[in-house]
């Protein structure tokens, strides 16, 4: 809820909980600074520094952190945004060339803009807000235009600010690295300014673009939470700042580090879209209403609500060394024991025996698929499963065909040396002849033979960001069209493509981000598959997306990242709550995990449409306590529930756990299916639980990573 006062400011009035009423406006207290702008001989400065504001700017006295920045045709940075008019209409309006939830039949949704503008450098700015009818979500935008006749410079130009009115909050973040990412990190707020942020081109390994502000008391289950999820793939900014009056105020967006904007007479831009979920019952809802949002209102194309194929992919069994002799091996041996499609990863194109060729070559490498892409296809068709193929459309090697032919395509300096990152540079995607040439290489191999899912990699960060095609002025306006360039290429693929299964991935896990999840239904969570580390991997990655989006592999052990030897049913249980598929060599693993494979398929065939469709509830805390895990899913109309834990640690004499179960109908009487005659309600489920006994290994020794599940059904 917001109000125009005096003299067009718009101020910021209330965020939280419905409430039933038109105006709260008298919430709005300007005891801090007793001035009101009237006139410029009042204290104009201490009204804009204290006002909670919807959308303040730089430059007038408001030194809190600004939502825009600009530099006018006089190269003045000062900007003041008035409120001009505003309009109500149903349903939620695309933005141009950027992914965004869409509003369904099913959902609904009202959206407001309101148009905003300053007269002295003539930039409009129009806020628009989408409410979601069913779903505590309101997403946030931005237009910019300029409706002058000189150009003006966006400098900074930030999706979304919330003013709150206390700095009570606990600030929540997924941190990381490779292999590790998404990490729940939880801290309270403090004077000053606390941030994550991204300037690598990508959302990034290291932070998400995901923030929760939460009461200190909230926790899984109750308190007040205000979530915010940037839907952008690039360089983002998520900045709490508790001010001099113990207040808050909270803003998401492009990151304004190296970011500019050139907007000539009429021109337009378009801020990402930040979606805002709150909470009033915890952590817990706060995830179930991402994931609802996610699933319903953000993924699209043909598997949206289908389960997905449960594929073996050969990275962890053969890295570069294979042929196609291998990969019909491994082939053969999957499709017997029930798997449904081979993943050809990196290595399979150009000259590309290890990670230092190639890329941007996207021809058959004839002598390692020997018989060519269509024999390879057609023999694993022929085997009853479905063939996927890895590509990593951004970048080029300095050792390829491609590089030789247009060195100037690399995002460069020109001038200085050009850094490499595993041994590869990355290409100007800002520019459609570059985007058009790598897609017309990608539709011949996707033309040639029955190809049904795509991994889509990016597997290094951005430097010397410079593009031997932009003028000057535009020169940092790259970071930005480069994401928009990768946009451009996904919306071709799936739309050219609909039938193609579409991965994301970014050396693991660095772009799970929600605007990747616009294009692509699932996304490759960590190259960590160590099934322990995956916990907290996808504790963390369930915080704001959906398990259904999780990609998850049983692979081979000792484990290829962290050396660790778990059992097999357990990798099987901690992959299940994702995608599920397997990377190993089918052919190599114990013959007892091979006796165990079409038992695994079976059960998570089972599960799959619990976990897909279910509301996701977490019970243990990887984070807080590391002996053990536990979550659950329960279906929508409470009639069947699966929780499944895993023991981490064994500890001696603790021969057992209580746990509470959660999300059943408190009034309805369960029963687990093995004991299908004793009947317990749901209410002592819930509140008196369950006790799981300590899981012992077959040879008596303490059971360490072993995994459990029971399946609740209502009677
Ligand atoms: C990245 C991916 C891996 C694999 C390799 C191939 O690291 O995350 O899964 O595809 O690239 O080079």
């Amino acid at each position: 809820m917001f109000k125009v006062c005096e003299e067009g400011y718009l101020a910021h009035v209330y965020y939280g909980k419905k409430v039933c009423d038109d105006d709260l406006g008298y919430l709005l207290r300007f005891d801090e600074s007793p001035y009101t702008p009237a006139t410029n001989d009042r204290d104009r400065a201490s009204f804009m520094d204290s006002t909670p504001f919807e959308y303040p700017c730089f430059g007038l006295g408001d030194y809190r952190e600004s939502a825009m920045m600009i530099m006018d045709a006089q190269g003045m940075s000062t900007c003041d945004l008035r409120y001009v008019s505003h309009k109500i209409y149903d349903g939620k309006p695309a933005l141009e060339g950027l992914p965004a939830t869409f509003a369904t039949e099913k959902s609904g949704a009202q959206t407001l803009e309101v148009t905003m503008r300053d007269e002295h450098a003539h930039i409009e700015a129009t806020l628009i807000y989408t409410a979601f009818d069913k779903l505590d979500v309101i997403t946030r935008s931005v237009r910019f235009k300029n409706y002058g006749d000189s150009p003006v410079k966006l400098t900074r130009a930030l999706s979304c600010c919330v003013d709150f009115d206390t700095h009570e909050f606990d600030m929540i973040t997924l941190n990381g690295s490779w292999a590790r990412e998404r990490a729940v990190e939880r801290c309270r707020l403090h004077h000053a300014k606390q941030l994550v942020d991204s300037c690598k081109g990508e959302s990034s390994h290291q932070n998400n673009p995901f923030v929760a502000l939460c009461e200190h008391k909230a926790d899984e289950d109750s308190g007040e939470v205000f979530a915010f999820n940037f839907v952008y793939s690039g360089n983002f900014y998520a900045q709490a700042e508790v001010t001099q009056h113990k207040k808050t105020r909270f803003v998401m967006g492009i990151n304004p580090l190296d970011f500019q904007w050139l907007l000539e007479k009429d021109e337009t831009f378009t801020a990402p879209e930040v979606v805002m979920v709150h909470s009033d019952e915890g952590l817990g809802k706060m995830s179930r209403t991402f994931h609802d949002l996610y699933r319903e209102n953000l993924i699209r194309g043909e598997y949206k609500d289908k389960r997905r194929p449960i594929l073996i992919n050969n990275w962890e069994a053969t890295y570069f060394n294979f042929n196609t002799e291998k990969l019909i091996d491994i082939a053969r041996e999957a499709s017997k024991l029930g798997i449904e499609m081979l993943v050809m990863d990196d290595g399979w194109f150009g000259h590309r025996d290890s990670d230092n060729s190639s890329l941007g070559d996207w021809f058959v490498y004839e002598k390692k698929i020997d018989g060519g892409l269509k024999h390879l296809v057609d023999e694993v068709n022929k085997l009853g499963m479905k063939f996927g193929i890895w590509f990593e459309p951004e970048m080029i090697s300095p050792d390829s065909e491609l590089y030789k032919a247009h060195p100037e395509w690399a995002i460069q300096v020109k001038g200085r040396p050009l850094t490499l990152c595993r041994e590869q540079y990355v290409l100007d995607y800002s520019q459609k002849e570059v985007r058009d040439y790598v897609y017309s290489m990608m539709r011949n191999i996707l033309d040639s033979a029955n190809i049904e899912y795509i991994k889509w990699d990016m597997n290094r960060q951005l430097t010397e960001v410079g593009s031997n095609f932009l003028p000057k002025e535009r020169q940092r306006e790259l970071w930005h069209r480069y994401v928009l360039g990768v946009y451009d290429l996904m919306n071709r693929l799936t739309t050219d493509y609909p039938h193609i299964l579409l991965e994301n991935c970014s050396g693991g896990g660095a772009r799970f981000d929600p605007g990747m999840l616009y294009y692509s239904p699932q996304i490759w969570c960590s190259d960590d598959t160590d099934a322990i580390e995956r916990l907290k991997i996808q504790h963390g990655t369930s915080m704001c997306y959906p398990c259904s989006a999780m990609g998850a592999h049983v692979s081979d052990c000792p484990n290829h990242t962290v050396g660790r030897n778990t059992p097999f049913k357990t990798r099987g249980h901690v992959a299940m709550v994702g995608t599920f598929g397997y990377e190993l060599d089918i052919t190599k693993i114990p013959q007892e995990d091979r006796d165990a494979v079409p038992g695994q398929i079976e059960e998570f065939k089972k599960y799959n449409a619990l976990v897909r469709t279910g509301d996701h509830y977490r019970i243990g805390n990887m984070f807080e306590d590391n002996t053990w895990d536990a979550w659950m899913f329960v279906s929508k109309d409470k009639g069947e529930a699966l929780f499944e834990f895993v023991q981490v640690m064994a500890r001696p004499n603790e021969r057992s756990r209580r746990i509470k179960l959660k999300g059943l109908e408190p009034e309805a009487y369960y029963y687990e299916e093995s004991e299908p005659d004793k009947l317990i309600s749901g209410s002592a489920l819930m509140n008196a639980g369950i006790n799981v006994a300590k899981i012992w290994n077959g040879d008596g020794l303490y059971g360490d990573y072993a995994s459990k599940i029971l399946h609740y059904i209502k009677k």
